[in-house]
């Protein structure tokens, strides 16, 4: 609380300078309040017409909204379309030679290519999958390096109607594993390896890792770019190299039209359990949100250059690289590397070199380029930055001002834009010609987004109290359901006491403007440099280790990550006697939860106890252990404690 208090103290604001208001694709709030009330008075007809201005439809829908089995929501579902077509055919005929995109590679190679040869490559890949006997329906795994082919790979499964479903490179073989048998893929598209700061890291021997831990015999192909012409062991009965798969295919394929609501891809997520959700998307309404967000809070311009950093192993990779800056026939930069390599300037130069209009990144990656090298921005050219945007996390003031004077110069509108794997695309987020700002604060819903803060029972709440975030109606771009498991889908973002209102998991507050303020997940989600994960997630992994007996994780307020992962381990034997002895066994726990999960997963810190905190029904005081993870004092009632003594050996700090 006392951070969203600290935030709501908040009192600056920035208005757009007329210079960018006279050229935005949305000027003044007049115009934004416009088509906020066109959606008010009829919701289907707003929808309807945005469908219609902004898709190709090769059959043009007549129903808009199905709210008949709510909360299973369809849009636009008697028309068809194809989501590649509309992000390369469209374009082929006005600007066969603008660039789609600008690779760089980790050592700095540049690669580009343009529509006509984009098209061509999807198309031939494309070609390649049906050869496998891939098919409309069918899931597709992707587990590749930021690269032209992961976006080749993706745009390739839409052409023919397959389902793709990108495991983030980062991701462990186990985790691989569970999202290859829960999706039931029958392909999975990988590389040899990937190159991250120098370093090249294996990818398909994940893969075989993750193959060989069964249930895997749906799997029929496995496709093998070659990108670090590193070794690898071959298994002759389903291992394909892309180079190979391509060489005799035509550059053209038909694209499969699919209805409106058929799945796109599946994006598997964090949520309160320990075993992630599938998230479903469809092809019309999840294509519509990534365009009008493009244009909108992107104020996308046919002479920009877009650079969102963000990996397609997430869903900012999946709406602002693969999808919606094509779509809208934009040249966008691609990079494989990582923002501190060779060193923390390396954004800042890319920006230079590739007169970057329109910057988009995660807090977590300003707050560490702060701390690394805050000056540096200033020994590059920036100037062909126009606007920047920031996603992920609540931005905290401090570093909004820093990438609004620094990277920015004060000329460039900062879009903080709110969102979630489940909405496809931003919900809340300025447009950027209308909307004064305010750092820390993402500002008001998109037209036709009814976002609003409510109670437990439902109710809204008032102006500066907080609330759990809500979207009151149906929208095009959201979640369809949990794959496999539509009753999870019910209960976890459609519960009785929401009244059919979307629950996004956040809490919020507004202020006296209406302008929104995230304080973060309600439930327990992490979010650990941007990255979406479960504690329970993590608690899976520890208990899975054969010396653990109980464990429960916390998160704890981080400068850098937003917020770093504390574990407290109960042991199967006795407490570690000695700081030695707890220092060698809280390392050993912590790759072992690296290499269950990823990298990405290992606790910051891990504290041993006899016990854990409880209840005398047994459940684990979790709010006593994210006191004691940030060396509160304890002011809350412990007298429902089970075992109270248990409370001073876990503040012991393991040095
Ligand atoms: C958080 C990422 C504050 C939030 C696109 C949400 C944010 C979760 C913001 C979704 C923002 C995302 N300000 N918090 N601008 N953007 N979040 O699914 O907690 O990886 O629920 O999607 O990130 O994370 P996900």
């Amino acid at each position: 609380m006392s951070n969203i208090e600290s935030v709501l103290n908040e009192t600056r604001v920035f208005n757009p300078s007329a210079d960018f208001v006279k050229q935005a694709n949305i000027s003044g709030m007049d115009r934004y309040r416009a088509l906020c009330k066109a959606a008010e008075q009829d919701y289907a007809g707003y929808w309807a017409n945005q469908a219609r201005e902004h898709i190709l439809w090769h059959t043009p829908f007549t129903k808009t909204l199905d709210e008949s089995k709510a909360p299973f929501y369809k849009w636009f579902e008697d028309g068809e379309l194809n989501v590649s077509y509309n992000c390369l055919d469209r374009h082929l005929a006005t600007q066969p030679e603008k660039t789609a995109i600008i690779f760089e590679a980790d050592d700095g190679k540049v690669t580009k290519i343009n529509y006509r040869d984009l098209h061509a490559r999807v198309c031939q890949f494309a070609n390649g999958l049906k050869s496998r006997g891939i098919k409309k329906g069918d899931r597709v795994v992707i587990y590749m390096p930021m690269s032209i082919e992961a976006v080749v790979a993706m745009q390739a499964c839409a052409r023919i109607g397959a389902i793709h479903s990108v495991v983030f490179g980062g991701f462990s073989a186990q985790s691989l594993h569970e999202r290859i048998v829960d999706a039931q893929a029958c392909a999975v598209i990988t590389a040899d390896a990937q190159m991250r700061g120098g370093k090249v890291m294996p990818l398909k021997t994940v893969v075989d890792e993750a193959l060989a831990m069964g249930g895997c015999d749906i799997v029929k192909s496995v496709i093998v770019y070659q990108r670090a012409k590193s070794d690898v062991a071959w298994n002759a009965q389903h291992d394909v190299w892309w180079h190979e798969l391509v060489a005799e295919q035509a550059p053209t394929c038909e694209p499969e039209w699919v209805g409106a609501e058929h799945p796109l891809f599946i994006l598997y997520t964090s949520g309160s359990t320990g075993k992630p959700k599938g998230v479903q998307h469809s092809s019309g309404g999840y294509l519509l949100g990534t365009m009008l967000t493009m244009r909108w809070v992107f104020d996308y311009k046919p002479t920009d250059i877009f650079w969102c950093t963000a990996d397609v192993g997430w869903v900012t990779g999946h709406s602002y690289v693969a999808y919606g800056p094509l779509a809208v026939g934009g040249t966008e930069v691609v990079f494989e590397g990582i923002p501190t390599w060779p060193d923390a300037g390396r954004f800042w130069k890319m920006i230079q070199d590739h007169r970057v209009t329109t910057f988009y990144t995660a807090p977590t990656a300003i707050r560490s380029l702060i701390k690394l090298g805050g000056e540096l921005p200033k020994q590059y050219d920036l100037s062909s930055l126009r606007l920047l945007g920031s996603v992920g996390e609540p931005i905290n003031p401090e570093a909004w001002m820093w990438y609004y004077t620094v990277v920015g110069k004060e000329r460039c509108p900062i879009v903080d834009t709110w969102w979630q794997t489940e909405t496809g695309c931003h919900m809340i987020a300025p447009l950027p010609g209308a909307m004064p700002l305010k750092p820390g604060s993402c500002t008001l819903p998109l037209p036709g987004i009814i976002a609003a803060t409510v109670n437990e029972a439902g109710d809204d709440v008032s102006d500066q109290h907080g609330g759990f975030l809500v979207i009151k109606r149906p929208f095009p771009s959201q979640i369809r359901t949990i794959w496999g498991d539509p009753e999870r889908y019910k209960k976890s973002y459609f519960p009785d006491e929401m009244r059919g209102a979307y629950l996004a998991g956040d809490s919020a507050s507004r202020d006296k403007d209406g302008y929104f303020w995230i304080m973060g997940r309600v439930d327990d989600v992490l979010k650990v440099s941007g990255h979406r994960l479960g504690t329970m997630e993590i608690e899976s992994a520890l208990v899975a280790n054969p010396l653990v007996a109980e464990a429960a994780v916390v998160g704890r307020p981080h400068d850098i990550k937003g917020e770093a992962i504390v574990a407290f381990v109960v042991l199967k034997g006795s407490r570690p006697a000695d700081a030695a002895k707890a220092k060698e066994l809280a390392e050993t726990l912590r790759n072992w939860v690296g290499k269950t999960i990823g990298p990405i997963a290992k606790p910051d810190e891990i504290r041993f106890g006899d016990n854990l905190p409880k209840t005398r029904s047994g459940k684990i005081m979790r709010r006593l252990l994210r006191a004691i993870a940030q060396g509160l004092e304890i002011t809350q009632d412990v007298s429902t404690l089970e075992n109270p003594a248990i409370l001073e050996q876990l503040k012991e700090v393991i040095k």
